[in-house]
């Protein structure tokens, strides 16, 4: 913390050596260590500056995925950090308490430096927010999952630009680490839970189908607990849950099988060990402080319309960094509406918070009504999002759109928009 107020991060992009299977150490990428990064955790009100440096032999950046800031700031494809470089970007946290994250964005190489391990968690607190569980690795507890594939020797194999979707893996890890155990020592356990793969999404469950609490969506919390027994989950997209676990108990979180080609084979994720002793935890309130209040929708509305075309493109146009698709002015609320004509797809937007009106004209499952910042949408199907801008204005920076399925997104299905 400096004289002033401000936070200081510093984030190192680097290579090194890490045991994926155990007794294998292979390499792999990381931030301030060999694979993935710290969680960075601050509160609304926080002044931040981070210094990231490149210490990898190629140019790369690192995007702040749901932070809502300046667009020079962001870490889009815009701001690339050469090898040897540092890049300091700094804001002031001005949104509601969340679970966000980090990991690079060049364009063309993001599934690439995300697969090799460049991500991490970034969470948000407001003070407004206290009744859920908050000490962090006791009952408040980040998983990120990721899919990979092994080689013989250990080592992460496959094109992450191959096929139509890229690497579908046949090994999950969270944060990192194959075939995870949790202890847990109390009664709730709150999960903040990122898909960081770069195309797999996932149906979460507990073996048991016991029925859990989902507290909040990617970009803020629910009005209350919804309860749930299975959550969707496509990549970047975050979930918060509220699970109760009872003294000596094993319970296995698993992905189940789905049917839309990024969501195929039934996978145990993260064994769960409650101690023989479990403490008391705060009972979940049944509305939640600290969540932002619904995006009105203002009857003149700008509507925007995406089409979703094969795996590289939006309205037939595939990414060109030289080219502003949208100018949307500053504090906008707008309608923009997704189809997607083909296979599997989700959209996230830089900058915004966004909530589903409708997929097909249905409203989305209560769980996913909050605000977010990335949606799944089905194969043939059109989803209307209500998006609210910030009133960051630049016309010479753009933020990004696009599929988060990163081999779509680094094959030019992306878009460029401006606030004035
Ligand atoms: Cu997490 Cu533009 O992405
Ligand atoms: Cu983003
Ligand atoms: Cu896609």
């Amino acid at each position: 913390v400096d004289k002033d107020g401000t936070r200081r991060f510093a984030l190192t992009m680097q290579r090194g050596r890490s045991e994926i299977l155990p007794g294998k150490p292979v390499e792999t990428w990381g931030f301030n260590g060999p694979h993935l990064g710290p969680t960075i955790r601050v509160a609304r009100g926080d002044r931040v500056r981070m210094a990231v440096t490149n210490r990898l032999d190629e140019a790369s950046t690192v995007h702040w995925h749901g932070m809502r800031l300046p667009a020079k700031m962001d870490g889009g494809p815009h701001q690339m950090i050469e090898p040897g470089g540092t890049w300091s970007p700094h804001w002031t946290i001005d949104q509601p308490a969340a679970t966000s994250w980090y990991h690079p964005h060049p364009h063309g190489a993001t599934a690439e430096h995300v697969y090799r391990g460049l991500a991490g968690m970034f969470i948000i607190d407001d003070p407004a927010e206290t009744e859920l569980p908050a000490k962090y690795g006791i009952d408040d507890v980040p998983l990120i999952l990721q899919d990979k594939n092994l080689a013989e020797d250990g080592s992460p194999t496959g094109d992450p630009l191959d096929g139509t979707f890229g690497i579908l893996g046949e090994h999950m890890l969270v944060n990192g680490t194959h075939a995870p155990f949790l202890n847990v020592r109390t009664e709730r356990v709150r999960f903040r839970i990122l898909n960081g793969s770069n195309a797999r999404m996932y149906h979460l469950a507990f073996a048991d189908r016991r029925a859990f609490h989902v507290v909040g969506g990617d970009a803020g919390l629910l009005p209350a607990p919804v309860q749930v027994e299975q959550v969707s989950l496509t990549p970047g997209e975050r979930v918060e849950v509220v699970a109760a676990f009872t003294a000596g108990e094993q319970v296995l979180l698993r992905t189940l099988s789905g049917s839309d080609d990024i969501d195929e084979g039934d996978f145990d994720l993260l064994k769960i060990v409650a101690a023989p002793r479990l403490a008391a935890s705060p009972r979940l309130p049944s509305r939640l402080a600290g969540a932002p209040a619904p995006i009105a929708v203002p009857p003149n509305a700008r509507v925007r319309r995406f089409q979703l075309n094969g795996h590289d493109a939006i309205n037939r146009k595939e990414m060109d960094l030289s080219r502003i698709d949208e100018v949307v002015p500053a504090g906008a609320t707008e309608i923009w509406e997704i189809e997607n004509t083909v296979y599997a797809h989700n959209f996230h937007i830089h900058e915004v918070a966004f909530q589903v009106l409708d997929v097909d004209g249905e409203k989305p499952p209560a769980y996913g009504s909050g605000h977010k910042d990335t949606v799944y949408v089905p194969p043939k199907s059109t989803v209307r999002l209500a998006v609210r801008f910030g009133r960051f204005t630049d016309p010479a920076t753009p933020y990004m759109y696009h599929c988060h399925i990163l081999r779509h997104e680094d094959s030019g299905m992306m878009g460029q928009f401006v606030i004035v």
